[in-house]
């Protein structure tokens, strides 16, 4: 079927320096569709990465009343609130539903009844408004989020560590759908970890973090540290030279430290122990360093020169996911990259965690990378699926280079400067 990226009329803007009117590129519009976990997000974006609206109904003041995610009540809260995020979404768009150019859905991965609830709303909308469906990956949009506010800067390839409440991983990215896959965790995810750790904290026993997140309160309580070293971590995978993850180890070692700490202050069951800021400090210094070992691996193997996979392009790394709202990770791995040379982003604070933005942007970035020849209209072909890798992996490649690296420090964030320039050799 012949479809045309765009069913906006053609309009004017006017070019200073010329006094005149000139014709403005025809706009595209798509409708973003995220209900892969606990957030209902719906936004509509333009061709030139304009944001028109973004509805966003987060469930986690719901879930943490009950100590973690239950899919079926999470079902139920999309359902609930989804026609009314639509609703919202074109009312501040200030867009007719013909105008939108077509509907991009997460179809994949995430959990199955959340993911089933926004697939089967957007195949409703496409088949009455007769437009293309486009299914997104979840962690692919996570990934080119950035690019919606730095197209120019960030072209493709690039490298990608993608973090958040259900994975964390390495890849190399060269479009949408391109993704190659060069490690990933072999057990939780850092959000995930961070989340038990702070409800183990018991940090929820503070008002001002009844409704965050973990990851957000473990950043908050970490600035008050004074001793951010009280607390030993273990170094995960430390023998392993792949650019896989494990944050397993980490959890459990929390697990055992607070305990002991615990009964060592006597600390009542609905009580926090006392030097917890200096706790969290040590925990995120050590996912770090983890993330920042793992990184400049993949950092290391995309610059061999046998492999070159950066090409022409000037190396460019992107740090996604919720987790990529933390400004001392960030900062770290923004300073392990600069050691490379390597420009580093992460999308605005607002688009890092799960969003309809970063879904709708996706279904741009098919539209461009395909130039309207795929688009479906064969809605009941798309489904979900509740766990999906990339299209690649390189995984076992990047495990036969072994590749020994000179670590790169994490900076000091209490103090906000590095603790040397360059570590100790691994073994
Ligand atoms: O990407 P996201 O919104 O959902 C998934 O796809 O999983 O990530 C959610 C995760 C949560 O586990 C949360 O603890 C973490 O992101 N997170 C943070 C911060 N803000 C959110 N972790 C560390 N620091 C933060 N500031
Ligand atoms: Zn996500």
């Amino acid at each position: 079927m012949a479809y045309h990226l765009s069913s906006a009329p053609i309009r004017f803007r006017f070019a200073a320096g010329l006094g005149l009117l000139v014709p403005r590129r025809r706009l595209s519009y798509v409708l973003g569709i995220e209900t892969s976990c606990d957030d209902t997000g719906i936004a509509i974006v333009d061709t030139d990465g304009r944001v028109h609206s973004n509805v966003l109904y987060s469930q986690q003041e719901f879930h943490t009343r009950y100590g973690g995610i239950i899919p079926p009540r999470a079902q139920d809260l999309h359902r609930a609130r989804i026609e009314d995020a639509y609703n919202r979404c074109l009312v501040e768009a200030d867009l007719r539903p013909e105008q939108l150019t077509a509907i991009a859905v997460t179809n994949r991965p995430g959990l199955p009844l959340s993911l089933l609830v926004g697939l089967r709303f957007a195949r409703h909308l496409a088949r009455k408004l007769q437009k293309p469906l486009l299914p997104v990956h979840h962690m692919e949009a996570h990934a080119l989020q950035a690019r919606m506010e730095n197209i120019s800067a960030i072209s493709f390839p690039f490298l990608c560590l993608l973090i958040s409440g259900g994975h964390c991983q390495l890849a190399l990215v060269r479009g949408p759908g391109r993704l190659t896959l060069l490690g990933q965790t072999l057990d939780d995810a850092p959000g995930e970890a961070f989340d038990k750790i702070a409800r183990r904290l018991r940090l929820y026993v503070l008002p001002q973090y009844r409704a965050w997140n973990g990851g957000q309160a473990i950043e908050h309580a970490a600035q008050s540290a004074v001793c951010p070293d009280a607390y030993d971590f273990p170094l995960p995978l430390a023998q392993q030279r792949n650019c896989n993850f494990s944050f397993a180890g980490i959890k459990n070692n929390s697990f055992r430290a607070i305990r002991a700490r615990e009964r060592l202050e006597q600390t009542p069951p609905d009580g926090i122990i006392s030097n917890y800021n200096d706790f969290c400090a040590g925990l995120l210094q050590a996912v770090s360093r983890h993330l920042m070992h793992r990184t400049q691996r993949a950092l290391e193997y995309c610059l061999r020169p046998e492999n070159g996979l950066f090409g022409d392009a000037s190396p460019t790394l992107v740090v996604s996911g919720g987790v990529a709202n933390n400004d001392v990770i960030y900062r770290n791995i923004e300073h392990l990259a600069g050691q490379y040379n390597c420009r580093s982003y992460r999308p605005f604070k607002r688009y890092c965690s799960d969003n309809g933005v970063m879904i709708a942007w996706h279904g741009i970035e098919q539209l461009l990378a395909n130039s309207a020849q795929h688009l479906r209209f064969d809605y009941h072909n798309i489904d979900i699926q509740g766990s999906a890798g990339f299209k690649d992996s390189s995984v076992e490649d990047v495990t036969r280079s072994a590749i020994k690296c000179k670590w790169i420090k994490p900076l000091d964030h209490l103090r906000g400067r590095a603790t040397a320039e360059a570590g100790h050799c691994d073994a």
